[in-house]
């Protein structure tokens, strides 16, 4: 067994939901309705299915209404279109998510481009993403803003520590970094061009790696101390959910992990939900 504290994100995660359930009764005291958050599925991704499925229960746990909308794998790219389109203009509708990947055919950017940025609670389109880049944070990309968030819980400062983000997706990687440097933290990006992956790690204080392949960060690579968040959630030949991290090894030297899963897979679901409910708050 490792050395490094293990960050429970489920225990953070579940703090969170906490607020934002005491949040959201009071919501729909003042304003006579609960907060509701729309869930866009398209086609039958089988991840994606449980992952829809879990942001609707977590939702209803927290006393905001979930509407679901589950739409083909055959669906036109006019009929979605409409979709979004009736979502923003539904008042009782304050958050969107259409859960990614899109079917093939379907243009995801086109999409999120269309979602009202006062009901993005992903934070994926542009003028919030462009927001959090200015140093003016609005709606925050929910996995970012949990790795954030449960750093905070824990005390540990990001101030002044190099970071090493593995991954540059829009998802995470990139606003990840932009989190990272509005925390105050010097911050290397990490992508498929890099030519010397081992070097920026083993610089890292705080490392956060969101590639989608087990064992791309190794364990002897992690600097005695680090913070090591892992955001990959990939399952082995053998059906065991593993992250991107090299877990047993990394643990040995890390001051700080957090374990896949129960790490920060739950910290991405509360932050959504809190997301809804700042929404909800600057709407009405
Ligand atoms: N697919 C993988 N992660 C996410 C996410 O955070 N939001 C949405 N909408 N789709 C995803």
């Amino acid at each position: 067994m490792g050395k490094a504290i293990v960050l429970d994100g489920k225990a953070v995660a579940a703090r969170v939901r906490a607020e934002v359930k005491t949040r959201a009764a009071e919501f729909a005291r003042s304003r006579g309705r609960p907060p509701g958050l729309a869930v866009v599925k398209v086609g039958s991704d089988p991840a994606s299915a449980v992952y829809v499925r879990n942001k609707r229960l977590a939702c209803e746990e927290a006393g905001i209404k979930s509407f679901a909308f589950d739409l083909p794998d055959s669906v036109s790219r006019e009929a979605l279109v409409a979709q979004v389109k009736a979502l923003n203009a539904d008042p009782l509708v304050d958050g969107i998510l259409v859960q990614l990947p899109l079917p093939k055919g379907l243009d995801a950017n086109e999409i999120m481009d269309l979602v009202d940025p006062a009901k993005d609670v992903d934070g994926f389109h542009p003028y919030n993403t462009g927001l959090l880049a200015q140093k003016r944070p609005r709606l925050r990309p929910c996995t970012p803003f949990g790795v954030i968030r449960l750093a905070h819980e824990y005390g540990i400062t990001l101030q002044g520590l190099r970071a090493t983000v593995v991954g540059a997706s829009n998802i995470v990687g990139r606003p990840m970094a932009l989190e990272l440097m509005l925390a105050g933290a010097t911050v290397t990006v990490c992508h498929t061009r890099t030519r010397d992956l081992q070097a920026e790690v083993e610089r890292a204080e705080i490392v956060v790696a969101a590639v989608g392949k087990p064992g791309m960060v190794r364990g002897e690579w992690i600097r005695p101390g680090a913070a090591v968040f892992d955001v990959g959630i990939n399952r082995t030949a053998a059906g065991r959910l593993v992250g991107d991290v090299e877990y047993d090894a990394a643990a040995e030297r890390a001051g700080w992990i957090t374990p896949v899963p129960g790490g920060i897979g739950p910290m991405t679901i509360a932050m959504l939900l809190s997301n809804t409910l700042d929404a909800a708050v600057a709407r009405s």
